[in-house]
């Protein structure tokens, strides 16, 4: 089979399209035809090897363990082994291989059918599942972390014209909240055709003065004390993403000043699951959700897309088509 690889960390261009061995599914495992992926900040990071904790959390220390990337999937379930008994060859499956071998940008991948995977719905594209599972999970995971986001809420996305980003403005909206989306210039526009009912350029302006009921944090570079000053009293900070000393800041500070209280501020840890899946695919195929795929690329393109993604050039999801 065609797959992208890699051999060592480092930037786009150590990606090549090989000819590899098609993996062949153990006892418990499906293989897919992929039909689709979606390019996440964690394929970069995972590719550049930074930051450290990525090595450290199994990518390997010195050069990639695993030679593909990709853990975003929506494909056709080729071949089942024995022991598998939810899914049958030719159902269309779509969902998270990241704590599943995650290589999804090749032809085929093997996956143990206790990963997060669900049938996708006829009307939902290959390219539309496949963009949901990582981004649109932890959007919707940190839109209820404490308790759900209720109408009237005051809620700020930071980081919010990237790929988490465009799926927390949309559901915030579904759920009545009034949203503030940050991002860079360029990402304003996007913000607010997503929904947002205010945006705040992050390269002009430090958000202070309003105060939120939920602060969903996909870029974290701020520190928590600044978040803390724009808190509404019993309100949720969750961290998504960030630099290694703010994730720190936050696991930590954080911690101490939600015990302090009104507030709770914690690191979200996204919990891939089939329940949220499918509910993401409801919300899809229902016409309240739209994947905001900015493009589609082909599988020998993968290389161009992770550039785009890790020159901050992309606004919500890149989707590789195989
Ligand atoms: N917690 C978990 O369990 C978990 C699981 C998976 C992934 N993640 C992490 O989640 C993070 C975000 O994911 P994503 O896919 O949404 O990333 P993304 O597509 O890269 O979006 C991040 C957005 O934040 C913007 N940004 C950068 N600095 C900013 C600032 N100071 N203020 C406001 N916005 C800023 C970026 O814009 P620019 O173009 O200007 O940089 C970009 O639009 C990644 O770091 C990923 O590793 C977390």
């Amino acid at each position: 089979m065609k797959a992208i690889v890699y051999k060592q960390y480092g930037p786009p261009d150590v990606l090549a399209m090989r000819e590899v061995e098609t993996p062949v599914p153990g006892e418990n495992q499906l293989l897919i035809r992929v039909r689709a992926a979606s390019v996440n900040r964690s394929d970069w990071e995972t590719l550049i090897g930074k930051p450290a904790f990525v090595r450290l959390s199994g990518a390997g220390v010195f050069k990639p363990k695993k030679p593909i990337l990709g853990s975003d999937v929506a494909g056709t379930v080729e071949a089942a082994g024995p022991d598998v008994s939810g899914f049958s060859p030719g159902d269309e499956v779509f969902g998270d291989v990241i704590w599943h071998g995650a290589s999804a940008f090749a032809e085929y991948v093997c996956v143990s059918e206790t990963a997060p995977l669900v049938t996708k719905p006829a009307s939902v594209s290959f390219e539309e599942a496949a963009a949901l599972p990582q981004a649109g999970v932890l959007a919707l995971q940190g839109l209820r972390r404490v308790r759900e986001t209720r109408a009237g809420d005051r809620v700020l996305i930071v980081g919010a014209g990237g790929g988490g980003g465009s799926f927390a403005i949309q559901l915030a909206k579904l759920a009545g909240a009034h949203v503030t989306g940050v991002d860079n210039t360029g990402k304003l526009d996007y913000m607010t055709s997503l929904g947002a009912d205010q945006v705040i350029d992050y390269t002009r302006e430090t958000v202070s003065g309003a105060r939120y009921d939920r602060i969903i944090d996909f870029a974290g570079r701020r520190s928590i004390f600044g978040h803390r000053s724009v808190l509404a009293d019993s309100g949720v900070y969750s961290m998504v993403g960030g630099t290694v000393p703010r994730l720190l800041q936050a696991a930590t500070v954080g911690w101490v000043l939600s015990k302090l209280g009104p507030v709770d501020m914690r690191v979200l840890l996204v919990q891939p699951n089939r329940e949220d899946l499918s509910a993401l695919a409801g919300m899809v195929e229902a016409g309240t959700l739209v994947p905001a795929i900015e493009r589609t690329y082909d599988l020998a393109e993968a290389p161009l897309a992770l550039a785009r993604l890790g020159a901050n050039e992309a606004q919500g999801k890149l989707i590789i088509r195989i």
